[in-house]
């Protein structure tokens, strides 16, 4: 087994460092065989290869067996050209492996569960998966882009039904594993998108009959998830949308620094990443959560290895670390420990677990 690192721009180093430390722990209590390799990717990429996506980091992927990812972007390249920017890099990515499904488990620890803005017996073992569509929609439908002048510009939100089905079958049959209850979120009382999303979703849902299939708007679906987050279970919706309930739903958790993704092809290909960015004003000062990359290190046994007992094994190490009272400055501003610190918390954690 080949894991190919791309640790990308600002927390992403510190990020991805700690969940090597996990890779090779587990990689040695289980007697796996893996090995890693690094590549270039993102900002950093464009520093050196003047490129996001350098063809020897194509070449890389094709070698590896599934991608950890760190984070992309920085203020140095908010105003470059669209080609040479980090974001066109990690769309691009995306996009060339044909990632369609990208998994966004929401989970509460209850040992962390104070740190939410939301009150206890709202979000108290919430467990939610928001599935996200990756590579269709208003991020890449054509036509798109600026008039002459630069004093107009647009985008196009675009599917076809092909797009939609096969979302549509990975949300149903991970419905089917979890409570038969599925949410597709769209804006079907104004766009013609969202109307074929929710027809197709209809039609494909016809041959899973025990699974209770409901609609929300994307509007109503923020309010929802902040006022009564437990009434769901699994979330499909479009690109854009994911992407925003995503950030939203994290608010739950007490941290985005908590949350782990995973981005699955059709072959089950996986690059795995945590849902927050690059944060580059916390970056370089061992403060970063590096929880949400060590669960996207889950993630990656999980589904590229097939391997729920290590998922189950680094889930629970982490619940160890925060119910030891550990946490990092994004959860517990006065009284935290650093990056590294809570890495090698885990660490342990998974240690005594498996001596258990
Ligand atoms: C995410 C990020 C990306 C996205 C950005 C960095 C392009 O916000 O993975 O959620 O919008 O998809
Ligand atoms: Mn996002």
């Amino acid at each position: 087994m080949k894991i190919l690192i791309l640790p990308g721009d600002g927390v992403g180093k510190e990020i991805t460092s700690e969940a090597l430390k996990v890779i090779n722990l587990i990689s040695k209590l289980y007697s796996l065989n893996i090995d890693i390799d690094f590549g270039y990717f993102g900002g950093v990429a464009v520093d050196k290869f003047n490129s996001p996506f350098p063809d020897e980091t194509r070449e890389k992927i094709k070698k590896s067996d599934a991608v950890l990812l760190g984070a992309v972007g920085g203020p140095q390249y908010d105003n470059v050209e669209k080609e040479k920017k980090p974001e066109t890099g990690l769309l691009d990515l995306r996009k060339s492996l044909n990632l369609f499904v990208n998994i966004r488990p929401i989970i509460t620890f209850k040992e962390s569960i104070n740190y939410s803005s939301i009150k206890k017996e709202f979000i108290e073992d919430l467990d939610i998966v928001i599935i996200r569509e990756l590579i269709s929609g208003i991020y890449f439908g054509e036509p798109r882009g600026f008039n002459s002048n630069f004093t107009e510009a647009h985008n196009t939100m675009r599917y076809n039904q092909t797009e939609i089905k096969r979302i549509a079958e990975y949300a149903l049959n991970l419905s089917k594993d979890r409570s038969n209850k599925l949410c597709s979120v769209d804006k079907a009382n104004v766009l013609e998108v969202s109307q074929l999303w929710r027809t197709t979703i209809e039609e494909s849902a016809i041959n899973y009959k025990d699974i209770e299939l409901s609609h929300m708007y994307v509007d109503n679906a923020a309010m929802q998830l902040v006022q009564n987050p437990k009434q769901f279970d699994v979330i499909v919706t479009e690109n854009l949308f994911g992407d925003i309930l995503s950030d939203l739903a994290s608010v739950l958790t007490g941290s985005i620094g908590l949350l782990p993704s995973a981005s699955l092809n059709e072959n089950g290909f996986g690059v795995y990443e945590p849902i927050h960015g690059s944060a580059p004003d916390i970056a370089n000062k061992n403060v970063v959560n590096p929880i949400a990359t060590i669960l996207s290190v889950a993630m990656l046994f999980q589904h590229s290895f097939k391997r729920v007992d290590i998922y189950n094994h680094i889930l629970e190490s982490v619940k160890m670390a925060l119910n030891d009272g550990k946490y990092t400055k994004d959860l517990s501003e006065n009284e935290f420990i650093s990056t590294s610190e809570m890495g090698d918390c885990i660490i342990q954690k998974i240690e005594e677990l498996y001596n258990d």
